[in-house]
């Protein structure tokens, strides 16, 4: 049976290639898939993700065969749950005990200290919000944070800084496009010489 619903899963994973999704895949599997399980995989879908954007209530209604009216009607229902984006970059750290033990608090600490928002929190300018989750199931890399879309393992709060610093700055996004460009070159010059 277990079986089926794995199969069933791989066949509807989702597509994008953002692994954020296999954080919430994760838990999909701990709970077998089970509906009753909707209020866990969306506290994970939050922790990772920082808000339910549209996409991911579907990817979620799909996978555990919910109504979307449903799983809406919950994540709306419940305050803790946010639909919309809050600050331009997100930062979680995971606080589960493998993060922990190595040292996940000191990262919070110094993003208190540094941008002066405790978790939960977004600063005054709209750029950076800060949040904490629960083992995002991959303990091996701990302690594991998650950056708008990047999962990141065995960082420090050193690392983290510089880290949030490039992408407040532009840096990083300067470097995804950069890299976009080098990607679209290569197919031109494959179908080139096609
Ligand atoms: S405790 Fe952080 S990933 Fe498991």
């Amino acid at each position: 049976m277990v079986k089926n619903k794995s199969r069933r899963a791989a066949e509807i994973e989702h597509p994008s290639g953002d692994p954020r999704f296999n954080l919430v895949d994760r838990t999909l599997k701990r709970f077998q898939y089970q509906q009753d399980a909707l209020i866990e995989v969306l506290h994970t879908a939050q922790e990772v993700f920082g808000f339910l954007e549209d996409d991911l209530l579907i990817y979620v209604a799909r996978q555990l065969k919910l109504p979307l009216s449903w799983v809406y009607g919950v994540a709306t229902f419940y305050h803790f749950f946010s639909l919309k984006p809050q600050g331009e970059h997100t930062c979680t750290v995971c606080m589960g005990t493998a993060c922990y033990v190595k040292q996940a608090a000191e990262i919070v600490a110094m993003l208190q200290a540094e941008f002066g928002v405790a978790p939960g929190q977004t600063t005054a300018d709209d750029k950076l919000s800060v949040a904490t989750a629960r083992c995002l199931g991959s303990c091996g890399l701990a302690p594991v944070i998650v950056i708008d879309s990047d999962v990141l393992g065995r960082q420090t709060a050193d690392s983290t800084l510089a880290e949030i610093k490039a992408r407040l700055s532009g840096q990083i996004r300067a470097r995804q496009l950069e890299a976009a460009s080098a990607n679209d070159e290569v197919e031109e010059m494959e179908a080139e010489t096609l």
